[in-house]
């Protein structure tokens, strides 16, 4: 048994980029869940959506972010684990989150969030309104399942993965939820 931290946040807040990072400077294992999906499904994200619909997807993503977790919770090595954006609307993921001592939310401007979101194909980035609204309808989901929250505001990479860092050192024990200790 290892460790894992779990990376969550909406669309477009760096979890992938920071997961990787991360994990390189700590020295464990980094998957991000929904290239997972898409060699499980055999198909991009996009036309999983378009084909099959969210429903579809949402169903797989369950499946496999449940299954990466337990992967990593076996593992001999610590693991990041980057999970899409919508996996905490997944009742069942959700549930298992709360229970994970390291989950890190990438808290982000909806705006910088937005411009990073489309620049690569996303089924739910399509407009700014939009993605504004899901942004604000998820935003109490999110705070509900981490147990801490990283302001990534202004901040490249390097840095998010860094504080992080320290926060999995024990160098900052200040959590989410008022408990005190090192994740
Ligand atoms: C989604 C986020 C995407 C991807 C899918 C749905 C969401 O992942 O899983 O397009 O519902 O927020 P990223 O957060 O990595 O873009």
């Amino acid at each position: 048994m290892a460790p894992t931290a779990v990376l969550i946040g909406f669309m477009g807040t760096g979890k992938s980029a920071v997961g990787e990072r991360l994990a390189r400077s700590l020295g464990w294992d980094f998957v991000d869940a929904d290239p997972v999906v898409e060699q499980d499904m055999g198909m991009p994200v996009t036309e999983i959506f378009s084909r099959l619909g969210e429903a579809a997807f949402r169903r797989a993503e369950e499946r496999v972010v449940l299954r990466l977790l337990r992967e990593a919770a076996a593992s001999a090595r610590g693991t990041v684990v980057s999970l899409g954006g919508g996996a905490v609307t997944i009742p069942a993921v959700a549930e298992k989150l709360k229970a994970e001592p390291r989950v890190f939310l990438l808290d982000e401007d909806v705006d910088t969030a937005f411009q990073r979101a489309c620049r690569q194909p996303r089924p739910l980035a399509a407009g700014a309104e939009r993605f504004r609204a899901l942004f604000a309808e998820r935003e109490e989901l999110y705070r509900s399942v981490a147990g801490f929250i990283i302001d990534t505001r202004g901040k490249g990479v390097e840095q998010v993965a860094g504080e992080i860092e320290d926060l999995m050192r024990g160098n900052n024990t200040e959590m989410n939820d008022g408990r005190k200790g090192t994740p």
